[in-house]
């Protein structure tokens, strides 16, 4: 009981260093400041940007047309990465939460540092994906690599992340690319966290499992008329498809002690939806899934069951919302918010009480085309256009906040109560400075 309760005040505590991180980084901002901090950010890059340099007297003339291409603000919008000169199709963080990628049809993949996020300059490292562009990245489960699906290649290609005495990467891309094997588009691309095997999944509902070196260990067919998303689970057990039809499947990529490709078998199915599913999202720990469906909602699935004695995953809660094709949703690391895209827009619901807790509309230009929380699940990022939005957690602030005045509650000591108001009393007055600090 005693070392329960240590544990998750310690983990509350560690939400609470960042809600005042984020509130000493957030006073020094205002939103115009940042928006032209990222200007900056993005012209101190200039040497390293492909566009050509221009003459002097032109700088200001550019970061105006810049600023006026798509404005946007919001109370709860916390950072705009720019450097992308192209539309940016894919985000990921590395899993030591250091790293976000981000690839554009500019032939570049940035990586960006998060603990940047909050600071005025947005710094980012670039690699070049030569005479093609990437336009889904995934970093290796180490974080000193990633991979790219390549446009034209119709490949995998691996890029290594070498670092430097200064402390910067150098990226180099491996020798060769894997196999085409591909015959449609492909959708997403993932490696597992175990770093067993790779996947690669296509519209025309095949996914192959392949390993490292660039091997088909298995190839899969969803019998889904045509996918629309498949990832990898967090767990690095599990491979995942939904499409046309109104399921989302789920198989498990088989190992022998080993460590030796056994098999991909069925796992379990999130049967419920009316119509055919846009996507799905995973927790953290892979015991909670989300997915959209054209049928206008969410579902909260419990997947930690033991299907090996088959049963099936319960259906937590259904939630009605605003979808369409291309809609992509994301789930918090703790499985409590579900943020849902529809065309430029988003929503941010409680997951357990299905609320709808934040309405983020035309965050980009463009259809958006990812959003993802970061590890910690302070920051929910999104990207359409050419910036990438970085917002924060505010629901799972709020929870963190309801949290401790549960524990309060429940209080067995004088000290732990007065520790816990007085903590409470400062995550409230930080996330209200949060929300307050906003300019419009
Ligand atoms: C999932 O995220 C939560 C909240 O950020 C964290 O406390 C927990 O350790 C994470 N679990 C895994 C398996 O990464
Ligand atoms: C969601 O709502 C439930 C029930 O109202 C509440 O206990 C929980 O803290 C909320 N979670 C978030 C993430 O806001």
């Amino acid at each position: 009981m005693e070392l329960a309760a240590l544990v998750a005040l310690t983990l509350l505590l560690g939400a609470l260093v960042g809600l005042v991180a984020l509130a000493v980084g957030r006073r020094k901002e205002e939103i115009r400041m940042e928006e032209q901090a990222a200007e900056y950010a993005g012209e101190s890059n200039g040497a390293k940007v492909s566009a050509p340099k221009k003459p002097k007297q032109e700088k200001q003339r550019t970061r105006k047309d810049k600023v006026s291409q798509h404005t946007f603000s919001h109370p709860l919008l916390a950072a705009t990465l720019k450097s992308h000169s192209g539309n940016v199709t894919c985000l990921d963080f590395s899993s030591n939460g250091k790293y976000l990628a981000s690839c554009a049809d500019d032939r570049t993949v940035r990586i960006w540092s998060t603990k940047d996020f909050l600071e005025r300059e947005h710094k980012c490292l670039r690699a070049n994906v030569e005479l093609d562009h990437a336009t889904l990245v995934r970093f290796s489960p180490d974080s000193r690599a990633f991979i790219t699906w390549l446009a034209y290649g119709d490949a995998i290609r691996i890029f290594k992340m070498m670092k430097k005495d200064d402390g910067t990467f150098s990226f180099k891309a491996a020798p060769e690319d894997f196999p085409q094997k591909h015959k449609a588009p492909v959708l997403n691309i993932g490696i597992a966290e175990t770093g067993k095997f790779i996947m690669s999944a296509s519209t025309d509902t095949s996914i192959h499992i392949w390993d490292l070196k660039g091997e088909v260990l298995a190839s899969i067919n969803t019998n889904q008329m045509t996918n629309s998303y498949a990832a990898i689970s967090p767990c690095g057990r599990f491979v995942a498809s939904c499409g046309f039809t109104p399921d989302v499947k789920v198989w498990e990529v088989c190992f022998g002690k080993g460590g030796e490709f056994r098999e991909v078998a069925r796992a379990f199915d999130l049967k419920g939806h009316s119509a055919g599913v846009h996507a799905f999202a995973f927790s953290n720990d892979s015991h909670r899934m989300v997915s959209v469906s054209k049928d206008g909602t969410w579902k909260l699935w419990n997947t930690n069951v033991e299907y090996k004695k088959q049963q099936d995953p319960y259906l937590l809660k259904t939630v009605p919302c605003a979808s369409s094709e291309g809609s992509r949703v994301a789930l918090s690391p703790d499985g409590r918010v579900v943020a849902v895209s529809d065309g430029c827009n988003v929503a941010m619901y409680n997951a357990t009480s299905g609320e709808l807790e934040e309405d983020l509309p035309a965050v980009h230009s463009e259809e958006i085309t990812d959003l993802r929380f970061d590890i910690n699940g302070r920051f929910l990022v999104t990207s359409g256009d050419k910036a990438i939005r970085v917002f924060h957690n505010a629901p799972g602030y709020r929870a963190s906040i309801r949290d401790m005045q549960d524990m309060l509650k429940k209080a067995a000591n004088e000290g732990m109560k007065q520790r816990l108001q007085q903590q409470i009393k400062e995550a409230q007055s930080t996330l209200d400075a949060v929300l307050a600090s906003h300019v419009e």
